[in-house]
C-alpha cells in the first residue's frame, strides 16, 4: 500500500545532474518496485521513461549509469528508441501489416525535475511541482546541496522497516546513548540548536559545530578495550584536510518526505541518503558520498574515507544504529496493538530543541495524508 499510495505520487531522488551531463548519458532508478530510466537528449534535456521495452517488456538497460550511442537498442527483438524515447526501429517490420503505428509503441514517460543539481523523477504526472514538493526544505537543498557532486556510494540491506531508518535520520534523541563515541566527541552538541517541522513531512536538525573533543574521546575508547589508542594516527577521524577553515559553522541533518536524507558536517561530510523499502521488513540504504568540484585529492581520498568509516553499514555510528533498529523491528513484535511514541516538544508547534520530535511528526502526518487519499 505504501508504494502505491506514497511512492508512486512522491518525487525520488535518482541521482546528481553530472552524472549525465552529455547526450545519451543514462542513470537507472527503480520507483515504487518498477525500473525508469531517465537520460539527456540531443537537445540537452534530460528526460524519464519507464525502462521497459513496448514489444515485450524487457529492460532496455539493466546498467545503473552509463552513454548510450544515441539510442536504446532492445535486446530481446531489436527495437530500438531514441532519446526521446520514440520507437525509430523494428526490424522485419512488415509482418505487423499497414496498421502497425510506431506512435503507439513510444516509451512511457515519466517526470523529471532538477534542484541544486540533484535529478529527481516521479511516476505520478499530476504530482505537484518539484519546487512545491520541496517546499519549506527548498532553501536549506539549495544552500548546502548546492555544488555537491557524487563521489562515492555504499549499498546496504538491513531487516527492517525502511520508517525506521528515516525516522532515526531526523532522530537527535538517540546519540549520547546509542553512539557512545559521538556523545565522548561532541560533549553536549544536542542540546543545542533546533529541531524544525518543515512543511509537506520533511524535517530539519541543524546546531553550531563544536570541536570534536579528541582526547576524551580516546580516553573512552581506550577505557572501553583496554587496548593503547592513539587517534592522531588515523586520519579521518578529525577533519584534518578542513582544520582552520571549517566550510561551514553548523551541523545539518534534511530529512525529505519520504525517504531522502541528507547531512553535512562541518561541510566537510557530505551525505545523501536514500531508503528503498524492498519488502515489509527489508531495507536497501543507498548512501551517496558528496564532494564539490573544486576539491583536491586530498579532500576526496578523505572524504571516501570518512563516510566509509563512519557510515557504511560496519561504521562507527552506522552499525550503533542497525542495532537500535533491529531491535525495534524485533520489539515492535510484541502487542500489536502499542504505540510508537513521538511526542517530545510543545505540540502543536513547529520548532524545538534538536532532541524534541517534530520532523519526526511531520514525516508521519504526510505519511497520513497520502495513506489516507486515493487517487
Ligand atoms: S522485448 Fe524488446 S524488442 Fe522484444
Ligand atoms: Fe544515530
Amino acid at each position: 500500500l505504501e508504494r502505491e499510495r506514497i511512492f508512486r505520487r512522491a518525487w525520488q531522488y535518482v541521482g546528481h545532474e553530472h552524472e549525465v551531463s552529455g547526450v545519451g548519458d543514462y542513470l537507472c532508478a527503480t520507483i515504487a518496485g518498477e525500473p525508469v530510466v531517465i537520460c539527456r537528449g540531443e537537445d540537452g534535456r534530460l528526460r524519464g521513461f519507464y525502462n521497459t521495452c513496448s514489444h515485450r517488456g524487457a529492460m532496455l538497460t539493466e546498467a545503473e549509469r552509463g552513454r548510450c550511442g544515441g539510442r536504446f537498442r532492445c535486446l530481446y527483438h531489436g527495437w530500438t528508441y531514441d532519446l526521446e524515447g520514440r520507437l525509430i526501429g523494428v526490424p522485419h517490420a512488415e509482418a505487423y501489416g499497414s496498421r502497425f503505428r510506431r506512435e503507439a509503441y513510444h516509451l512511457i514517460p515519466i517526470r523529471v525535475g532538477i534542484f541544486a543539481g540533484m535529478v529527481f523523477a516521479a511516476l505520478d504526472p499530476l504530482v505537484d511541482s518539484l519546487e512545491t514538493y520541496l517546499g519549506e526544505a527548498a532553501p536549506y537543498l539549495q544552500k548546502y546541496g548546492s555544488g555537491t557532486e557524487v563521489i562515492g556510494r555504499l549499498r546496504y540491506l538491513y531487516q527492517g522497516n525502511w520508517k525506521l531508518w528515516h525516522e532515526n535520520f531526523a532522530d537527535n534523541y538517540h546519540p549520547e546513548f546509542v553512539h557512545q563515541l559521538v556523545r565522548d566527541m561532541y560533549v553536549g552538541y544536542e542540546a543545542q540548536g533546533i529541531n524544525y517541522r518543515l512543511d509537506e513531512g520533511h524535517g530539519l536538525l541543524i546546531w553550531p559545530t563544536i570541536r570534536p573533543n579528541f582526547e576524551r574521546c580516546q580516553a573512552g575508547l581506550q577505557q572501553a578495550s583496554g587496548l593503547e589508542i592513539d587517534l592522531s594516527r588515523n586520519a579521518n577521524w578529525d577533519f584534518s584536510p578542513f582544520v582552520g577553515q571549517p566550510p561551514q559553522q553548523e551541523e545539518l541533518v534534511l530529512t525529505l518526505f519520504p525517504n531522502f536524507d541528507f547531512a553535512s558536517f562541518y561541510g566537510a561530510s557530505i551525505e545523501l541518503r536514500v531508503v528503498q523499502p524492498l519488502a515489509v521488513d527489508l531495507t536497501r540504504v543507498d548512501l551517496y558520498v558528496l564532494g564539490r568540484k573544486d576539491d583536491s585529492s586530498e579532500v576526496r581520498r578523505w572524504r571516501l574515507e570518512r563516510s566509509a568509516s563512519w557510515l557504511a553499514s560496519h561504521g562507527k555510528v552506522a552499525a550503533d544504529d542497525l542495532e537500535a533498529l533491529h531491535r525495534c523491528q524485533k520489539g515492535l513484535a510484541a502487542q500489536v496493538d502499542r504505540r510508537v511514541d513521538i511526542s517530545r516538544g510543545r505540540m502543536p508547534g513547529k520548532v524545538g530543541e534538536t532532541r524534541d520530535e517534530y520532523s519526526i511528526r511531520s514525516f508521519y502526518a504526510a505519511w497520513r495524508r497520502y495513506m489516507e487519499t486515493m487517487e
